[in-house]
Formats: C-alpha cells, sequence, structure tokens
C-alpha cells in the first residue's frame, strides 16, 4: 500500500453511510449481497447508484438482470447483514435463510426490510476496476411504518468478514503468470 492509498484509506474510514442489501433474479437464480458503495446519482428523474464487486455471485446474476431491489436495513438488523454481507451465494442459499416475497422479475423483497425500493438499471458501468457501477431508475419505493430513522450504519457492521474480497475477481491465468 503506498502513500496514496494510506492517506485515502484514511479519509475514506471518516464516513460512515448506512448499509443496503441489493437482490436481484435472472434465469430463476436468486442473488443478493451487502453493499457499502452507493449514493443517489440523479434527481429529474432520480437514479441511483451501487457498485457490485466482480467477486460476488451477485455481481454474476445481476450482468443478466434488468431489476434490482435496494433495501435499507435496519440497526437491528445486523443478522441479516451478515447473512447477505459474510456469505455468498457461491455456496449457501441465503433466501432458504430469510423471509422474502417475489417482486418484479422475480427480484427477492426481503419482508423485514421494508425501507425498499425496486429499480430497472439504466447502465452498468465497467471502467477496469474491481467493482461496477449499477445506475437504477427506480420503478416503485416503500417505506416502513417506522420510518427511516434507525437504518444500519457502516460502523455497526466492520466485524463482518465479505464473503467474497473483492481481490477474488476473475483472473486470467496468463495475466497472473505474468505477474508472478
Ligand atoms: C461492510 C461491508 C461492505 C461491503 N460493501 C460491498 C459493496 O459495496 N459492493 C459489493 O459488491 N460487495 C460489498 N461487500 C461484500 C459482499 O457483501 C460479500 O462479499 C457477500 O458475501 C457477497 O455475496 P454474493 O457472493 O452472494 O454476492 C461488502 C461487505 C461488507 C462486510
Amino acid at each position: 500500500v503506498n502513500d496514496v492509498t494510506r492517506r485515502f484509506n484514511q479519509l475514506m474510514a471518516g464516513l460512515d453511510h448506512p448499509m443496503i442489501i441489493v437482490t436481484t433474479a435472472a434465469g430463476g437464480v436468486r442473488a443478493g449481497c451487502l453493499v457499502g458503495f452507493h449514493a443517489q446519482g440523479g434527481i429529474d428523474p432520480p437514479e441511483y447508484a451501487v457498485w457490485l464487486s466482480k467477486a460476488n455471485h451477485t455481481y454474476r446474476v445481476g450482468a443478466l438482470a434488468e431489476a434490482f431491489a435496494v433495501h435499507f436495513p435496519s440497526s437491528d438488523q445486523r443478522d441479516l447483514a451478515e447473512l447477505f454481507g459474510g456469505s455468498s451465494g457461491d455456496d449457501v442459499d441465503k433466501f432458504e435463510r430469510c423471509r422474502w416475497t417475489s417482486g418484479p422479475d422475480g427480484v427477492p423483497l426481503l419482508d423485514d426490510c421494508p425501507n425498499r425500493f425496486v429499480g430497472r438499471r439504466t447502465a452498468w458501468l465497467d471502467a477496469g476496476s474491481d467493482h461496477v457501477c449499477l445506475m437504477l431508475r427506480p420503478q416503485q419505493a416503500e417505506v416502513g411504518p417506522e420510518g427511516i430513522d434507525h437504518l444500519l450504519w457502516l460502523g455497526e457492521v466492520l466485524g463482518i468478514e465479505a464473503g467474497h474480497g473483492a481481490e477474488e475477481r476473475q483472473r486470467p491465468r496468463t495475466v497472473d503468470a505474468a505477474d508472478r
């Protein structure tokens, strides 16, 4: 890690933001993961940007999908964050371990996360990094009876070890050989 990265990481460590759980489905396969990289990216029309790691099962299923649900879990739902952020759809069926209802295009809507929206993909931007930027246009949105005052913040999930590290993205064996 060089000096720029170290100082950049220091700046990023000063930020806190709510965690989201992004779900999708394609070809009858459901996927979803915990996401910390996300932000509103347009006003009129409204757009939302989500960055998916190329290492994730959700990225691979999402590449074939158009509809995505973005859930805002509440501060007492660390267990749900652990399920979606600490395990991978490559190894377990997360949707056998939580309550959900099928939404548009079969996208699983998490019953315990009433704060959520479903968006259609408007762009899938690959700038060559370890994440892609998925742009979503909200098609339906819901706010739960308890409102949005108690979201689950990054600072509350720091101990969760990601099911896939970003460095696990597919690399051609020939590139790895050349790096050695
Ligand atoms: C605090 C935290 C933040 C994360 N942020 C992101 C993120 O912004 N984008 C992403 O694609 N994965 C992110 N992850 C990683 C995935 O949630 C994790 O690797 C998950 O197990 C992948 O599941 P999948 O393989 O079923 O898609 C984060 C994980 C944690 C613990």
